[in-house]
């Protein structure tokens, strides 16, 4: 068999850049070793920088989006009892962002490639990689029907997330890893009552961060840290909307409550393997860095490396390998950016166990910087609303 681009994985990266290509007359299989219907229901990530709207819309996938989406212009930030707004639009001359769920993103992707005629194939097995330091780079797997096929591309696009298997076939000795685990977990939940706030409450309390976000204006979603090594059998509702209230907890107001229908802990990493390619491979999205999930950048940060990457692809198919050999070095710069701002944010809000006083004073006052300087605001609101294109 023959496709011009083989992707791993169906997640966002994998299925924004079929897409792109398609619109650019370029054919690819995506395949994926998880069904349908788990890939649209997996609750991941919710909020969309100012750039991947636009991305969104120049690439016609945002009729949902526009409709549905919610555009915030700005955050709250709260703190020894007190809960600041940071207003977004007035710090960079009028730059939001939109909450509008992942699981949505890959609906809208999946019913778009098909309605367009794309090659996506669930629930295969044993995906493997080959000849990646060739023109014509293999990929294989076993259908859902037990066929094992051999398709022969121009390049793979390992989109298949930090688990998959496309960043271990690079050979050993090639890549370089920087990475970092934190003290602590999120445990999210999804819950069916309407949000307690109009934009997005990140708290940092004694007892540990807490977020507040939302789905829809019916849908609430929060999230609360914990111990790394906690299960999730240990948090039964009524524990978890005590911990909440007690972290959000401000004179006047109220965190409603409501069924949770969705709830999972997440573990935090940051990390970054480099070059993002090897030969005719190229890893994209989670395949190739993880930010932990605090300044909300890791699906942002997939969508902007597959726009790099269909135009890479477009310009190595009809032969000019310029745009592909600088694929690698245009996106790490915006992962390091992202991977600063993750990590000064999770800092800066989370309580670290067994953290000397001197390290909560020095949050403090952070804290009370980016509420108090409109300077270190404005450096905030950059960071969190994105990036220009690094083209
Ligand atoms: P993924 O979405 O991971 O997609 C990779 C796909 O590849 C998956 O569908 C997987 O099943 C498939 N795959 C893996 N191995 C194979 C294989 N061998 N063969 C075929 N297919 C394979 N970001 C935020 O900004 N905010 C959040 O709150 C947030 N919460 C998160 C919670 C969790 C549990 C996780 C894991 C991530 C979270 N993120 C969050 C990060 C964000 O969701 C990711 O950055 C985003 O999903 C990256 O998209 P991707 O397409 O690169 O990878
Ligand atoms: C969401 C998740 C985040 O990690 C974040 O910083 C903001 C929003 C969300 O799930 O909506």
């Amino acid at each position: 068999m023959r496709t011009q681009v083989g992707i791993v994985g169906a997640g966002p990266a994998g299925l924004l850049l079929s897409h792109l290509l398609a619109l650019r007359g370029i054919d690819s299989l995506v395949v994926e070793d998880r069904s349908r219907a788990y890939c649209e229901a997996r609750q991941r990530a919710g909020l969309l920088e100012d750039g991947t709207v636009k991305l969104l819309r120049e690439a016609d996938l945002a009729q949902r989006l526009d409709a549905e989406g919610l555009e915030h212009g700005g955050i709250y930030l709260q703190f020894a009892g007190e809960r600041h707004h940071l207003d977004f639009r007035d710090l960079t001359g009028g730059r939001t962002v939109t909450i509008y769920a992942q699981t949505e993103i890959v609906k809208d992707l999946i019913t778009r490639r098909l309605a367009d005629g794309g090659a996506l194939e669930f629930e295969i097995s044993g995906t493997a990689v080959a000849g990646l330091d060739t023109d014509r780079p293999v990929l294989s797997y076993t259908t859902a029907g037990g066929e094992r096929r051999e398709v022969v591309c121009d390049a793979i696009a390992g989109c298949d997330g930090f688990h998959g298997i496309c960043r271990p076939s690079i050979p050993p000795g090639l890549l370089t890893v920087r990475d970092r685990d934190y003290p602590y977990a999120w445990l999210g939940i999804t819950a069916d009552v309407p949000p307690s706030t109009d934009e997005l409450i990140y708290n940092r309390h004694p007892d540990g961060f807490a977020l507040h976000t939302m789905r829809t204006p019916q849908v609430s979603r929060l999230y609360l840290q914990v111990p790394p090594d906690d299960r999730i059998e240990a948090w039964p509702d009524e524990r978890i909307w005590a911990a909440l209230q007690r972290r959000f907890a401000l004179p006047g107001w109220e965190l409603k409550e409501g069924p949770i229908f969705d709830k999972a802990i997440t573990p935090m990493r940051s990390f970054v393997s480099s070059p993002m390619r090897y030969g005719r491979l190229f890893l994209a999205g989670d395949a190739a860095h993880i930010v932990p999930p605090t300044g909300a950048k890791g699906l942002n940060l997939a969508m902007a490396d597959v726009s790099v990457l269909a135009d890479a692809l477009e310009a190595l198919l009809r032969g000019d390998g310029r745009p592909a050999d600088r694929y690698s070095d245009t996106c790490l710069r915006r992962v390091w950016r992202a991977t600063h701002f993750s990590w000064w944010m999770t800092t800066m809000l989370h309580v670290t166990p067994a953290a000397d006083p001197m390290t909560e004073e020095l949050q403090l006052s952070q804290l009370r910087y980016v509420t108090s300087s409109r300077a270190a605001a404005t450096s905030l609101a950059e960071n969190y609303t994105g990036y220009p294109p690094l083209r």
